[in-house]
């Protein structure tokens, strides 16, 4: 079957800092690298990394064709990646030595993203498919009652959060993938928990602890796997996608997120975004 991921693309700027910088604190990276990312454009090459049949739908602008080009090379059908009149989104990413990072992202072109691209992508889908969407586009709530409506199965990963965002889709997935802090705003805007909100699958991400999946037998977690952190970036999405690649093969959820564990406890060793994602081999050889 094919994902069909409507998802920003960005062009990552990645500098290597002492420690994250604080409000009206000046700081001096040791270096700076431009590569592929955006949550979406992560989520993609995750699961064509992990052996997926992927579709991406999004813009870039005229800065950006470098990007939607290397996603094509990374096996993610670009068809429908728009040429718009805007700058391609960009993200400005500090790193410290324990991984952890700071993000800043101006949408650009993952904003301006055609109304009837979504469409003409869509038309292509067979039911069973899978449709994937994450906060950094436009477009998401008729993205996912369309698809919604064609019979795909709808997974949002709900970054970066925003209540009124989610709340629109909730009713219409099937699998909701979001880290704690996200799942205590989303508790605090709608009341609900995990456990009672009115998705089948939930999947809490916990960072190095792991994450905890809350589906229709009850409540499970998995812990992560013994890694030492360098960069954390894009580690979340390539869980996501191993975990929708999984699920896409016809892997139980418990196979799956251990398959997207693994993915991302490498990605966790290896400094970059896309770029960097490991493939299914790496992660099936990888001993931890
Ligand atoms: O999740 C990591 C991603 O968030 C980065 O690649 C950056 O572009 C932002 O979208």
């Amino acid at each position: 079957m094919t994902i069909w991921n409507l998802g920003s693309i960005n062009i990552d700027l990645v500098y290597d800092v002492p420690h994250l910088p604080g409000a009206g604190e000046t700081l001096a990276a040791g270096s700076m690298t431009r590569g592929l990312g955006g949550k979406g454009a992560n989520m993609s090459v995750a699961a064509a990394r992990a052996a997926g049949r992927v579709a991406h739908i999004g813009a870039v602008g005229a800065d950006g064709r470098w990007a939607a080009e290397l996603m094509l090379e990374y096996g993610v059908d670009t068809r429908f990646i728009a040429r718009v009149d805007a700058p391609t989104g960009h993200a400005v990413i500090a790193v410290e030595p324990s991984g952890e990072n700071l993000i800043m992202i101006l949408g650009g072109a993952n904003r301006a993203v055609p109304e009837d691209l979504i469409g003409r992508a869509l038309s292509e889908a067979s039911a069973g498919d899978i449709f994937l969407t994450q906060n950094e586009t436009n477009g998401q709530a008729r993205a996912v009652r369309m698809a919604r409506d064609l019979g795909l199965k709808v997974t949002y990963a709900a970054a970066p959060f925003d209540a009124l965002a989610v709340q629109e889709v909730l009713p219409m997935l099937d699998l909701l993938v979001l880290n704690e802090v996200e799942a205590s705003q989303l508790e605090a805007a709608t009341g609900l928990d995990p456990k009672t909100l009115p998705v089948a699958d939930v999947i809490v991400t916990l960072g190095a602890r792991g994450c905890r999946w809350y589906g229709a037998d009850g409540v499970r977690d998995y812990p992560a796997l013994p890694v030492a952190p360098v960069d954390t970036t894009g580690a979340g999405d390539t869980f996501t996608g191993y975990v929708v690649a999984g699920l896409d093969q016809g892997l139980p959820m418990p196979q799956a997120i251990a398959q997207a564990l693994r993915a991302a406890a490498i990605m966790v060793t290896r400094h970059g975004t896309a770029d960097v994602i490991p493939d299914l081999k790496d992660v099936q050889d990888a001993r931890f």
